[in-house]
């Protein structure tokens, strides 16, 4: 089945088309982080507008890059939450039309069911049960599955996401928007030893997480090191935060591996990639005999193929959304 996945959740107008939910004829963006960048962080009313403006057009860039008609194409999947509403409500209205111009049925997706989904594309279905940790700019979770399309949230951040963290600790350092990847290339030059930040809750015996102390206590430090008249190099700054992050994440991940007794491992999510969570996850899931599987860096933040993917399989199963679907901005992973 031919899938036109489309995808407006937040600052990424993205759209795909994906063939048997694996595979990608065309994913293609247009990322806002130039409009966004110089409030250091997204303004939904700006981001709708952006939509509004490149949805059509990437629409057709993704048909003509796939080298398939409007014809082919057999089922619309869009976004509906979680997310900002009105960027969400810019993707979800456009599907609908699209879907009742093709007489085709239309599938409303999880935006987190696509970040675990984003997996599928690459790897091809893996056999649950699985443990599945969700890292991005909104959301940081632990999600037991004990088969497709079911989720057991173990754990969440009590705080600010981890993507959250990464965006506001590379404002404070004078970098760019988003944070993430900017901070990654520092600090791959730094030590991660160099500052021993907290690991937040990581003796808390569950699966929850907390990153706002670790963003006080990396303001903090740097601080006191300005009065003192001494400074850490921002490359050490940026890889000993970025390990108290990782370390957390590899650490609960583990746990709760261990406990739901799971073979595999899937992570999804901005956050992913990461390039020393990938490296940490990987040493840890080879020691215990686990297989772990992430999307290529491409595919771990927000695209059109990953929302095509999880609509597939829903569709695959029968599912069909009414065109009475709403958006729903708090939807939760169930
Ligand atoms: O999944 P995503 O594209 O959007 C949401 O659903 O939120 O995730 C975006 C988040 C941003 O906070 C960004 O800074 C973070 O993912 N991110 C990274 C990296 N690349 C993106 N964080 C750490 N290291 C990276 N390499
Ligand atoms: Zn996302």
């Amino acid at each position: 089945m031919r899938v036109l996945g489309i995808e407006t959740s937040c600052d990424e107008t993205a759209v795909a088309v994906v063939d048997d939910g694996v595979k990608v004829l065309s994913n293609v963006l247009s990322s806002q982080h130039e409009i966004h960048g110089r409030f250091g962080g997204v303004v939904p009313e700006l981001a709708s507008r952006a939509h509004l403006e490149r949805l059509n057009p990437l629409i057709e860039e993704a048909l003509a890059q796939a080298g398939t008609g409007w014809g082919e194409i057999e089922a619309v999947a869009v976004t509906r939450g979680p997310g900002l509403a009105g960027a969400l409500l810019v993707g979800l209205t456009t599907a609908k039309a699209v879907a009742l111009a093709l007489d085709a049925p239309l599938v409303a997706v999880n935006h987190l069911e696509g970040h675990v989904y984003a997996n599928f594309l690459e790897h091809g279905p893996p056999d649950p049960p699985y443990v599945c940790l969700l890292v991005s700019g909104g959301h940081t979770m632990l999600v037991y599955m004990p088969e497709e399309h079911r989720y057991e949230v173990l754990g969440q951040t009590v705080d600010d996401a981890a993507g959250e963290a990464f965006d506001k600790i590379a404002r404070f350092l004078g970098l760019g928007f988003p944070g993430g990847p900017e901070l990654d290339r520092l600090a791959r030059k730094g030590n991660p030893e160099a500052v021993r930040f907290p690991r937040a809750m990581a003796g808390s015996g569950d699966y929850d997480f907390s990153l706002s102390g670790l963003k006080t206590a990396v303001i903090r430090h740097v601080r006191e090191e300005r009065q003192a008249g001494s400074e850490t190099s921002p490359e050490d700054l940026a890889a000993s935060f970025q390990e108290a992050v990782v370390e957390v994440q590899v650490q609960k991940t583990m746990a709760a591996a261990e406990a739901k007794r799971v073979e595999a491992v899937l992570l999804g999510g901005g956050v992913v990639a990461n390039s020393r969570l990938r490296e940490l996850m990987a040493r840890a899931a080879q020691s215990r005999g686990l297989r772990l599987l992430h999307p290529s860096e491409e595919l771990c933040t927000d695209n059109g193929a990953m929302i095509a993917a999880a609509g597939h399989f829903r569709l695959a199963r029968g599912e069909r959304s009414s065109f009475d679907v709403g958006v729903e901005p708090g939807l939760p992973l169930r």
